[in-house]
């Protein structure tokens, strides 16, 4: 059976594949617009699963917008409909059920999915990843009867699982394999600092810890590392993800840990084909060489830029300030900006014992802003790097980004 629309089909039901669907209707795009979303829900909202969905009932609203959004603005949204394959050369997807799909632009907006652990015993009952609505809800069910968790992976995923089972009571174990926590996404200086307070909430943290095996008769009883065997009632895990990218792999599209774009997001090998979100890796203003961004504010900003660029013919370079946030318990944590691992980092303490920002510079310029509990100055540091007046070590001596921000805006008015 084969189906045509000659218009937009976006592959994935997700924060970018939304993003793309919304806005070129938002724009004015009048051609037929199919979504595919695998997932047996209305495309909904992941930010909120590790955070809190667990913690309330198991009816909370996450969707993103509802169904009838899509019906008001003929948009065709095929839920529960996975594409298994790709034709470039006759423009066509084909899907689960066999049926083939014309396209006349594609967006692959396929997300990520999560690393699976890879020990004896992680297909023991009681053992959870976090990714999906229907994970949030059986790690919540589960965490209203467990005593005591191991939380494996002490990334975002990790952490806000562990201060969430903390909160419902539970005995927290997170187990690290790197010898700190979050080594992908914050300085050394400010893990420090988060360490502690997540120590202080009682939750135990065992870095440069291996997990060797999940023990237990049908369901997990226990953890062996390397520092020793923990007891564990459920075990939940977040150890990274990789990108959906094997539909453009196997139509043999430029694929290297992520479909690879050009700077207006389109594939490097197809100009029908662009990819937005967790599964595209892309150049960016900010970044030596190429990226792939694993957060929100990328999958819209991603999606809507290709949106326009369908709906209006203007190309446009991705160029979005990344941002990124994680609610770990009573801290929050919020970085914007691209750091590496040569990058100087400044600590400053903010006007309250609880608030704290990292500067980070490169050629004494700052490049990205870390903070905890200080959300008034990551909006100084959003605002600063993303009008682009350079900003040195130097300039803030004994000041905070929001001072700064506060006086160069003074001066500005002035003159
Ligand atoms: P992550 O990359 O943030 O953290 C994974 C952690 O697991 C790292 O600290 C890594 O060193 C550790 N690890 C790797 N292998 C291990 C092993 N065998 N044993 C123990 N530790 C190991 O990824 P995470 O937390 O799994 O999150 C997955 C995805 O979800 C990411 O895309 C993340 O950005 C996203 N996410 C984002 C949130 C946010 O921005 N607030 C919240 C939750 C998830």
């Amino acid at each position: 059976m084969t189906s045509t629309a000659a218009g937009v089909v976006v592959v994935g039901g997700g924060q970018a594949g939304f993003s793309v669907v919304s806005t070129l209707r938002a724009s004015g795009y009048d051609g037929p617009v199919t979504v595919f979303a695998a997932e047996p829900h209305l495309p909904y909202q992941r930010p909120p699963l590790s955070k809190k969905a667990h913690v309330e009932a198991d009816g909370i609203r996450v969707e993103l917008v509802p169904e009838t959004f899509y019906r008001e603005r003929d948009i065709e949204l095929r839920i529960g409909d996975a594409v298994v394959a790709l034709d470039t050369a006759a423009a066509t997807v084909v899907t689960r059920a066999g049926e083939h799909f014309s396209y006349g632009h594609l967006v692959l907006a396929t997300g990520a999915r999560n690393r699976p652990l890879p020990v004896p015993g992680a297909d023991l009952a009681g053992v959870h990843a976090l990714r999906s609505f229907d994970d949030a809800l059986t790690i919540g069910r589960a965490l209203a009867t467990v005593r005591t968790v191991v939380v494996v992976g002490g990334g975002f995923i990790g952490l806000e699982l562990a201060r969430v089972a903390r909160a419902r009571g539970a005995d927290v174990t997170v187990v690290e394999l790197a010898d700190r926590l979050l080594s992908r996404a914050v300085s050394a200086q400010l893990e420090a600092r988060l360490r502690e307070r997540h120590e202080r909430a009682g939750v135990r943290i065992l870095t440069g810890t291996a997990v060797q095996a999940l023990q237990g008769s049908g369901r997990v009883e226990r953890v062996a590392t390397s520092q020793g065997v923990l007891p564990a009632d459920l075990v939940v895990y977040g150890i990274g993800a990789v990108p959906r990218d094997e539909l453009a792999r196997e139509a043999g599209l430029a694929v290297q840990d992520g479909v690879v774009v050009d700077e207006q997001l389109r594939s490097v090998s197809d100009p029908r084909v662009s990819a937005v979100g967790d599964c595209a890796r892309h150049p960016h203003p900010h970044a030596d060489g190429l990226v792939r961004l694993e957060s929100v504010q990328n999958a819209i900003d991603q999606g809507a830029l290709v949106g326009r660029r369908i709906a209006a013919g203007s190309p446009a370079p991705y160029e979005s300030l990344p941002w990124f946030w994680s609610d770990q318990g009573d801290v929050k944590l919020q970085i914007v900006g691209l750091r590496s691992a040569s990058d100087e980092v400044r600590l400053v303490p903010g006007d309250s014992p609880e608030r704290l920002a990292a500067y980070a510079f490169r050629d004494d310029r700052l490049v990205a802003v870390e903070t905890l509990n200080w959300p008034a100055e990551h909006l100084a540091a959003r605002r600063l790097l993303e009008r682009g007046t350079p900003v040195s070590n130097g300039d803030l001596a004994g000041t905070t980004l929001g001072a700064l921000a506060r006086a160069r805006r003074a001066v500005e008015v002035r003159t």
